[in-house]
C-alpha cells in the first residue's frame, strides 16, 4: 500500500527502536512514550495502581543502593533477575499494595530506566504498557503534539515486544497521527502479525525466552493483558507519578 504523503502541519508519530537511537531524534516539543513491556513499564503501572506515591527511575545499581535508607522501597533488576540486597526486583508481582502503598519507589532496570532517563527532556514523558494501552491512547488522541514511541529494547538492541506494542499504539491513533517512518510501518505490521496470538508470538522474543529459562513465564502473561488499568505514569521532575485526570 502506498504511503500517505506528509501534509505540512500534520501531527506525526514515530518509533525509536532502541535507546541508542534516541540522540537521532529531536525530543523538543514532543511527547515521548517510553515502552518496556517486559517488564519495567508494566511494573510501573502496577506500582502506581497499588498506591506507590511515586517512582524514581535511576540508571545504576549503585545509585539505587544509595537510597536504601529511610522512606524508599528500592528495586533493582539486571538481566531479568532481582539484584541481591534489594527489596524488589522487576516482576509486576513484587509491587503489591502491602509493599508499595504510600511509599516512594526507587527503581533501576536493565533497559527501561535507561530509556526513561534519556527521554525525560521531551515536552512530556509518559510510560506505556499493554496494561494501560486504552487510557494511554485515549490521552494521546487528545494531544496536539508529535509523538515519539521509545522502545527500551535490550541493551541498545531491537526487541520484539516493545516494537509490537508501538505498533498496537499506532493502529489505534493513526487516524489522527501520520506515520512516515519505516520503523512505525514495521511496528504496525508486527502488531498485525502478532495480535491474534500475542502470547505465542511474544514467547519467541529473546527476553521472553530468558523468562522461560528463569521460570517466570507468568510475568509475560501478566504483562500482555490489555487495558487493565487507567493509570498513565508521567515524569514530573525526577519522579514518575500518576497523571491527573485529563
Ligand atoms: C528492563 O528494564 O530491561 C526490563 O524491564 C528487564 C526485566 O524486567 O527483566
Amino acid at each position: 500500500m502506498a504511503r500517505k504523503i506528509k501534509l505540512k502541519g500534520n501531527l506525526q508519530v514515530q518509533v525509536i527502536l532502541t535507546p541508542g537511537m534516541i540522540p537521532l531524534y529531536d525530543l523538543d516539543g514532543k511527547i515521548a512514550v517510553v515502552i518496556d513491556i517486559l517488564r519495567a513499564t508494566s511494573s510501573m503501572c502496577v506500582a502506581l495502581e497499588n498506591g506507590a506515591v511515586d517512582i524514581m527511575p535511576v540508571e545504576s545499581v549503585e545509585e539505587a543502593r544509595s537510597f536504601k535508607i529511610g522512606k524508599f522501597v528500592c528495586a533493582a533488576e539486571r538481566d531479568g533477575k532481582k539484584v541481591e540486597g534489594f527489596d524488589l526486583g522487576n516482576s509486576p508481582f513484587d509491587y503489591t499494595e502491602k509493599v508499595v502503598k504510600g511509599k516512594s519507589v526507587v527503581m533501576t532496570t536493565t533497559n527501561g530506566t535507561q530509556a526513561i532517563n534519556l527521554s525525560r527532556f521531551a515536552y512530556r514523558m509518559v510510560t506505556g504498557a499493554f496494561l494501560n494501552i486504552d487510557k494511554l491512547c485515549e490521552w494521546l488522541l487528545v494531544q496536539d503534539r508529535d509523538i515519539l514511541l521509545v522502545c527500551s529494547g535490550w541493551k541498545n538492541k531491537f526487541n520484539l515486544e516493545d516494537t509490537i506494542f508501538a505498533g498496537a499504539v499506532i493502529s489505534r491513533i493513526k487516524h489522527k497521527f501520520e506515520v512516515n517512518d519505516d520503523a512505525g510501518i514495521m511496528a504496525e505490521n508486527l502488531w498485525d502479525t502478532a495480535k491474534d496470538n500475542l502470547f505465542g508470538y511474544v514467547m519467541k522474543a529473546a527476553h521472553a525466552q530468558r523468562f522461560e529459562r528463569l521460570g517466570i513465564e507468568r510475568d509475560v502473561k501478566f504483562c500482555l493483558q490489555l487495558g487493565t488499568t487507567d493509570i498513565i505514569p508521567e515524569m514530573v521532575g525526577n519522579y514518575l507519578v500518576k497523571m491527573k485526570k485529563f
